[in-house]
């Protein structure tokens, strides 16, 4: 059988999601939005690519679930993206309503499906999947930690002038301003990131870490990054879907780990067949745990803005 992936949101990220997958055979994809026409015409326009690129998956689109039953993956790029000067925060009511609408009718469709969020901001709409869907925690989580520790593997590839594919980098966290880019634990090659740069350039490439996504909508003016963030989301869904087993640094529901109760918070995890089959538990230092408390506390505060507001 082959595998079928839904990919809810057929904007920027949602298409070059539908893009990579077919690029990578993964399985069958089905795009859906709530514009007419859209999913659609995007799904036909990627379908017939294929004999020219060399793949062979059916691509279609719709406007509503009853296409994507069945579905082994999937993921909710469904929102609406950050515009200059607007914090990932700011989205946060709106996009409440599009990932709870979405996670209804796709969990209907799909109950033993695997949820990845990519709509932002983030974590809280992981939170919310989580809540809406009562699936089990290790097949609801996010994409951010594989974006984000690939923009600190680019600025320190860039930096050093070095192969990008030697750099490995730690970022732990929410995704947002309070992220924490782990310097100690990321080396090229195996050797300290320490013994190659000095601590005011180490600095420098975490806050462009930090600021990433503002970065690229600066220069967008209108709209926020995808292609670097649906490579990401697709890494995730290969590793699924081919059970590798990638410890990847995922968005994921934390009961206890790294002493955070009831969030998703950005640690490194094993993605395989069944979504999340391990939490990995690093041992980090007094400063390090002092910054991934304050980035727990910053996706702690936007889920009780989405209680207080669901109380009111
Ligand atoms: N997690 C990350 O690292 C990361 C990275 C990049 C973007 N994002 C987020 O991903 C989301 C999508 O970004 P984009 O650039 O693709 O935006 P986009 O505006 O290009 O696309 C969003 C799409 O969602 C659709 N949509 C809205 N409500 C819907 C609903 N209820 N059901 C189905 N579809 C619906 C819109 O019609 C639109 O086509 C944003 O929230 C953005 O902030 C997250």
């Amino acid at each position: 059988m082959r595998k079928k992936i839904t990919v809810v949101g057929a904007g920027n990220v949602g298409a070059n999601c539908a893009v990579n997958l077919a690029h990578k055979e993964l399985g069958d994809v089905v795009l859906v939005d709530v514009v007419d026409g859209i999913p659609q015409g995007k799904g036909l326009d990627i379908l017939e690519s294929g004999p020219i690129e060399g793949y062979d998956v059916r691509i279609t689109g719709a406007n509503d679930y009853e296409p994507t039953t069945n579905s082994d993956i999937v993921v909710i790029t469904a929102g609406f993206p950050r515009k200059p000067g607007m914090s990932r925060d700011d989205l946060l009511m709106a996009n409440y309503e599009v990932v709870k609408t979405a996670t209804e009718k796709a969990d209907a469709a799909s109950p033993n499906a695997i949820l990845i969020l990519v709509t932002n901001p983030l974590d809280a709409m992981c939170w919310t999947a989580l809540q809406v869907s009562k699936f089990p925690k290790h097949r609801v989580f996010g994409m951010a930690g594989v974006l984000d520790s690939a923009r600190f593997r680019t600025f320190i590839a860039q930096e050093l002038q070095v192969s990008v594919e030697n750099v490995t980098a730690v970022v732990l966290g929410g995704h947002g301003d309070t992220m924490v880019p782990v310097t100690r634990l990321s080396s090229v090659a195996g050797i300290p990131l320490s013994e190659l740069l000095d601590q005011a350039t180490l600095d420098r490439l975490v806050q462009r870490t930090r600021d990433g996504g503002a970065e690229i909508v600066k220069y967008l003016k209108t709209g926020s990054a995808y292609y670097a963030p649906s490579a990401a989301a697709v890494e995730m869904v290969e590793s699924i879907l081919k059970d590798k087993k990638k410890v990847l640094p995922c968005a994921a529901y934390l009961e206890g780990e790294y002493g955070i109760h009831g969030l998703y918070v950005g640690v490194p995890v094993k993605l395989g067949s069944k979504g999340i089959e391990r939490i990995y538990e690093l041992r980090l230092t007094a400063e390090e745990k002092a910054q991934l408390a304050k980035s727990a506390a910053a996706v702690e505060e936007l889920i009780q803005v989405i209680q207080k507001k669901l109380t009111a």
